[in-house]
């Protein structure tokens, strides 16, 4: 397995360009089964959870292929030859599910296999299923797989949410554009990702409205057609690199980068003593007067903190000045890096969904293991301002999320290279 390798050399400058959103475009690509004409997507990120979608849609009949160097995907999903998603691929990734609901709202009938659980929590996927029941439906669970049918298709109709699942949500709206008369869905999430889904399906000849607020209002219509759509910006790829001139000091340029996606983390920075201006071509991220000052954060849905973004802050508070809190609200079980960067030597305390980080001057290089995506970026960013040498084992976790990482922080200055096993 390999491994990437981190030495702690000072301040860093120059820019970083960030790639579209991994998260958009995972729900994206499923929106190609609601459709017997093609979608292209540009700006996709070149990932490995990308490829694992791609094997999902083609095992179901799906042409899928890449092309400018993988960062268009064309699709087609004129026939689809199979209905079933089965678990060795599902497993891999539980964004999976997201085909359910277009694979049902198009074909009647979808086996799906369950994701099961992950290690940054049970994530179970019973809002994605009473979303679709009311839309008419029948759901069976057996042997580890969800049996939806709809034999006279979905219809419209009404979904309160018990929770704002960003999941969920994709799954509703997606399987609504096809059902028969209007659905409406409450409490939906409002993550940029979903306003991009919503746009990319109204290219494709869905009536939709709400996006990015509570209520999200579908009219159903008969067919969807083709579409060519580009994928947003992906704002935990922007937020993480954000967080490298603060840790490290110095200055950097995130290009693409937009403040409107990130307000909540961006007014935490601020507080902590991070200066974030715009750019002609992106963000602009530096210290105000070299100090970073501790600051609390709790995770919530968009517009809050968002949890893909908290253990890369833990990175940063590691060495604030002062004591911060961080509630996680969102996963119960998403503190996996707190251990490995008290390897490093930081000063955390972990009780239930909160971490308490007093400061220290300075972390230390060292071992550490990477125990999921996040987690695994945060323990490179805590590297890169760490004395001596951090060796972040178990990698693939970061392939899953983080394009060419690499490339990127040696481009601004970071001493930072990939280990590959013999
Ligand atoms: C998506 C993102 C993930 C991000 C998360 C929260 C993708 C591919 N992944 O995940 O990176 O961390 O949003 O911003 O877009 N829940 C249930 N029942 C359900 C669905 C969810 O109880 O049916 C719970 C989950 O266990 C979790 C919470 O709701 O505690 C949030 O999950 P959700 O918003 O659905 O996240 P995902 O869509 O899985």
């Amino acid at each position: 397995m390999d491994s990437i390798l981190v030495r702690g050399n000072g301040p860093l400058s120059g820019q970083i360009p960030i790639a579209g959103a991994k998260n958009a475009c995972l729900t994206l690509m499923p929106a190609t089964l609601l459709s017997e004409e093609p979608l292209t997507l540009t700006n996709a990120p070149r990932l490995s959870d990308i490829q694992t979608m791609t094997e999902l849609l083609q095992s179901l009949g799906a042409e899928v292929s890449r092309l400018q160097d993988g960062k268009v995907i064309a699709m087609s999903s004129h026939v689809l030859d199979n209905n079933t998603a089965h678990y060795d691929i599902v497993r891999k990734m539980r964004a999976s599910i997201l085909v359910l609901g277009p694979l049902l709202a198009r074909t009647g009938q979808a086996i799906v296999s369950l994701p099961g659980g992950c290690a940054i929590g049970a994530r179970p996927v019973d809002l994605h299923l009473r979303a679709l029941e009311a839309m008419g439906a029948q759901l069976e669970l057996k042997e580890g797989y969800v049996h939806a049918s709809a034999p006279k298709g979905l219809k419209g109709g009404q979904v309160d949410f018990a929770f704002a699942s960003v999941g969920a949500t994709e799954n509703a709206l997606m399987a609504a554009t096809l059902a028969k008369g209007t659905t409406i869905l409450k409490n939906a999430a409002r993550e940029p990702e979903i306003v991009d889904l919503a746009r990319c399906l109204r290219a494709m000849g869905a009536q939709i409205e709400g996006e990015g607020s509570s209520s999200i209002t579908i009219q159903g219509v008969d067919r969807l057609y083709g579409a060519t759509h580009q994928v947003v910006t992906d704002r935990i790829e922007l937020g993480t690199y954000m967080l490298a001139p603060a840790i490290c000091g110095g200055e950097v340029e995130l290009l693409g980068g937009r403040i409107d996606l990130l307000s909540a983390f961006c007014e935490k920075l601020d507080t902590a003593g991070i200066n974030v201006s715009e750019s002609a071509k992106g963000l602009v991220v530096k210290r105000k007067n070299g100090e970073i000052r501790a600051v609390d954060v709790t995770t919530e849905p968009f517009p809050g903190f968002p949890t893909d973004l908290q253990a890369q802050m833990m990175a940063l508070l590691c060495t604030a000045e002062g004591t911060s809190v961080l509630e996680e609200k969102i996963f119960e079980n998403r503190f996996m890096h707190a251990p490995e960067l008290m390897r490093m030597g930081a000063n955390i305390e972990v009780h239930g969904g909160t971490a308490t980080v007093t400061g220290v001057k300075k972390l230390k290089g060292a071992p550490v293991m990477a125990t999921d995506l996040r987690a695994s970026v945060s323990l490179i960013l805590a590297g890169l301002a760490a004395e001596g040498e951090t060796k972040v084992a178990r990698v693939y976790h970061l392939d899953r999320g983080y394009e060419h990482v690499v490339r990127k922080l040696r481009g601004v200055g970071a001493d930072i290279e990939r280990i590959s096993a013999a």
